[in-house]
């Protein structure tokens, strides 16, 4: 008979990030900065699931008046919240020098009260915001840079590293369950959130994205504004079986970029978000801080490809932290032929 043991052999994210630590990958300093976004995102996942009963559904700002973002985008009143708790929880443990925002002008600094970390946190805080209203699912994304030596007061140009930079990129989801999925560059993992526990439960170790695909995800609404490649390549994709391609495609667009990548995440599929004429002044329509370059390491490293249609997306050199990206993220080898489609219109 097997020996009785005091352990269930589930492994709570607590436990997951413990081990990482004791095997060298981690420093305590993230275990204890992972575990406090995590703290937010339930907070955040009881407010989302609230809903209409919270008071929290809606437009920002009062009387009439929206509150507009440096995005330029009307803020919900959850996007707002969201932020909220991202920023109070992360101010006091001393594991951060800095943080930035979708929904903030500029990045701050820690303040001088508690003392500063070395790490720089990046966050879409409410990702999917336009699905708010309508019970869809929505998110929260991050990602973990290094402070530059020396630097003890963070501005901008400090957070402008590249995808490669990152130490630790993730993803939490608030739909029928709350996931959270990580990376600390040893695999991409999917926790569980055990709503009676509280705590996170590792359901996916090793999440790996298959390499072929018969499924991909873009605003097809947006078709007259396309440049050339991306006609050419999702026109072969609808030619189907007969077409260039030799296999029929299906389409998903969940219009929350958390809930399309975790599908592709779990099944496969290639997200695409594309140049249009619509985003071409502002360089595409996902940030690449916030959105594209979390979401790329997270893929990366279950095996999948993310590109701009020219460049690995994680190779990209940062110059402004609201920076906009052109986006193909999912199956390796759908995501070379979209890049393919690119180079052969260069
Ligand atoms: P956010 O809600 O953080 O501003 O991000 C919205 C993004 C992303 O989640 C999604 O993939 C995309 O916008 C949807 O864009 P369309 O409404 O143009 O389809
Ligand atoms: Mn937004
Ligand atoms: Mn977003
Ligand atoms: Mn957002």
């Amino acid at each position: 008979a097997p020996t009785p043991t005091a352990s269930t052999g589930a492994v709570s994210l607590t436990r997951y990030l413990i081990e990482e630590q004791r095997a060298g990958r981690i420093s305590a300093d993230l275990r204890l900065l992972v575990e406090v976004v995590a703290r937010a995102c339930k907070t955040i996942s009881i407010a989302v699931g609230k809903g209409a009963l919270g008071g929290v559904l809606g437009e920002a700002g009062g009387a009439g008046k929206a509150s507009i973002n440096i995005q330029g985008e009307a803020q919900k009143k959850l996007d707002v919240i969201a932020n909220d708790v991202l920023l109070e929880a992360n101010a006091w443990g001393g594991h951060l020098a800095g943080m930035a925002s979708e929904e903030m002008d500029h990045s701050v600094p820690m303040s001088d009260a508690s003392p500063r970390g070395n790490y720089l946190l990046l966050f879409d805080p409410l990702d999917g915001s336009s699905n708010i209203d309508v019970n869809i699912s929505v998110g929260t994304i991050f990602s973990v840079l290094r402070c530059p030596d020396g630097v003890t007061s963070p501005v901008d140009a400090d957070f402008l590293q590249p995808g490669t930079a990152q130490v630790c990129a993730g993803y939490t989801t608030y739909g029928p369950s709350t996931m959270l999925v990580l990376t600390v560059g040893n695999g991409t993992h999917a926790f569980t959130l055990d709503r009676e526990v509280g705590s996170f439960m590792l359901t996916t170790r090793g999440m790996t994205i298959p390499a072929q695909t018969r499924e991909f995800a873009v605003n097809m609404s947006n078709q007259r504004h396309w440049q050339a490649p991306m006609q050419a390549y999702v026109g072969d994709l609808l030619a189907g079986k007969d077409g260039p391609r030799g296999k029929d495609f299906n389409m998903r667009w969940v219009a929350s970029m958390v809930a399309d990548v975790h599908r592709i995440l779990t099944r496969g599929g290639i997200f695409t978000y594309p140049l249009d004429a619509k985003c071409a002044d502002k360089g595409g329509k996902l940030r690449l801080m916030y959105e594209a370059n979390p979401m790329s390491l997270l893929v990366e490293q279950a095996g999948g490809a993310a590109s701009t249609g020219r460049q690995r997306m994680l190779e990209v050199q940062p110059v402004h932290l609201h920076q906009r990206v052109p986006v193909f993220l999912g199956s390796k080898h759908e995501v070379e032929a979209a890049v393919a489609y690119h180079h052969a219109h260069d």
